[in-house]
């Protein structure tokens, strides 16, 4: 079932995740309490995480625990029982924010699919050119693909073991490419024959490709969690990678304005940076509140950048013509840890991963009003989200082993 390299895999992923020190979560050997259940929990769910994970959750009730362990393990119904009432005693719900629900007009569907293989951690979805949804399979190494029409789902095992793929975008053709986060390269998939093509990092100082996007010109632009910006050229196979001026920054979400150029934000930092499409030379701003720790980012037509303030809670708004920043509190509050973030038009839609359940959260500009909804499953950390051509949005929820699609404008 699970073999040693994917142990290394989670170790690996751990630490990054230690390193971007914005988790607030304390990682430390957990003693588990006695009781009916507790060798099946030390055994079975330390197989792909540590209990850190168990032990730091929000707690659940019986049928919560039921519901969430199915999503990473499937067991006999009389053993699943002893586990989620051995969960329930001992990791009951803790007090957490909840989800603030925001009313107003706007209309929404949130549908959901668990992905094939359980405990998968779907870290980013993107949407195919034909209006299927893809979602990176992270502990499993496979890229997944969804047609939303039929609910036919497909895995595909990438060529790498624990390529650790974390972030993934369609080019025209209809060709996945991911970032192989645990093996340093960037690859692309051809969904009718399976084949993988993967671009190397051009030198070992270059770790921890991150996420990707296509500019207009169909070169492909990505973050490194190695304070770098890298660049592909399809056409050519060129693979450039620039360090940011600032040392140890954790460039972490990118996107590209309707210039070409691209823009990411500095989870390390309250910063964010462009980069110039032909020299690659970056260029950093700084966020006045020195708490900021921008995680994603959006671009709206009028080349706006938003950004979730992942650290404070906040949605932020630079704009690049004045050099001005907005910053709004998230209707969570400042636990409510911001993350995903996807523009339709000029509609700005993110999710709130600190509050239980996560939420979607709507925000006119024009109007400066929010509205929110909560995401069926609870959402898991909804890590990244994207807007599909027709003004929909595809998420993937990756502690619940899901992929969703947000109609906007159904009800
Ligand atoms: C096949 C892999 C796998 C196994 C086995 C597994 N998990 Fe997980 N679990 C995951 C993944 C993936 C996540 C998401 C981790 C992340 O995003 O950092 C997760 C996250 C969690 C979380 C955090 C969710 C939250 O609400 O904060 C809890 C709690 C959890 N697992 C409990 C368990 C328990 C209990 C078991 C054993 C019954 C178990 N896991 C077994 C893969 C697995």
């Amino acid at each position: 079932m699970l073999n040693g390299r994917l142990f290394g895999l989670v170790a690996a992923l751990a630490c990054a995740a230690t390193s971007a020190g914005a988790q607030g979560q304390q990682r430390q050997r957990i003693e588990l309490p006695d009781g009916d259940g507790r060798q099946i929990v030390q055994v079975l769910c330390t197989q792909c995480h540590t209990l850190n994970n168990v032990a730091n959750s929000g707690g659940y009730t019986r049928d919560g625990w039921r519901e969430l362990i199915r999503s990473m393990v499937s067991m006999r119904e009389a053993r699943e029982d002893t586990v989620a009432a051995y969960l329930a005693t001992h990791f009951p719900v803790k007090p957490r924010p909840e989800a603030v629900l925001v009313p107003g007009d706007a209309t929404v569907v949130i549908r959901e699919w668990m992905v094939p293989t359980l405990g998968s951690r779907p870290h980013d979805p993107a949407p195919g050119p034909d209006g299927s949804i893809w979602w990176t399979g992270q502990y499993a190494n496979v890229l997944g693909r969804l047609d939303p029409k039929t609910g036919a789902l497909r895995e595909y095992l990438l060529k790498t073991p624990d390529s650790g793929p974390h972030g993934l975008i369609a080019d025209k053709a209809g060709n996945i490419w991911y970032t192989g986060q645990g093996k340093r390269h960037v690859g692309k998939l051809d969904p009718l024959t399976g084949e993988v093509t993967e671009y190397q990092m051009p030198d070992t100082a270059a770790r921890g490709p991150h996420t990707p996007i296509f500019d207009q010109k169909g070169n492909l632009w990505f973050t490194l969690q190695s304070g770098m910006v890298g660049r592909i050229v399809p056409s050519t196979g060129e693979v450039r990678v620039v360090r940011t001026p600032t040392a140890r920054t954790y460039p972490y979400g990118i996107a590209v304005n309707s210039q070409g150029i691209p823009w990411y934000v500095d989870f390390r930092g309250n910063r964010i940076g462009s980069v110039d499409p032909e020299t690659m030379a970056i260029r950093e701003y700084t966020l006045p509140d020195t708490g900021a720790r921008p995680r994603r980012i959006a671009i709206t037509p009028d080349d706006v950048v938003w950004y979730t303030d992942y650290a404070r809670g906040y949605l932020g708004r630079f704009d690049p013509k004045t050099g001005a920043v907005r910053e709004w509190p998230s209707p969570g509050g400042r636990q409510s840890r911001p993350y995903g973030i996807a523009a339709t038009g000029n509609i700005v839609w993110y999710s709130e991963s600190g509050v239980r359940p996560n939420t979607l959260v709507r925000f006119d500009p024009a109007t400066e009003k929010f509205q929110t909804w909560t995401i069926p499953s609870g959402g898991g950390i909804v890590r990244h989200m994207m807007a599909t051509p027709d003004g929909n949005l595809v998420l993937a929820l990756s502690g619940v082993n899901r992929v969703a699609l947000v109609e906007v404008g159904k009800d």
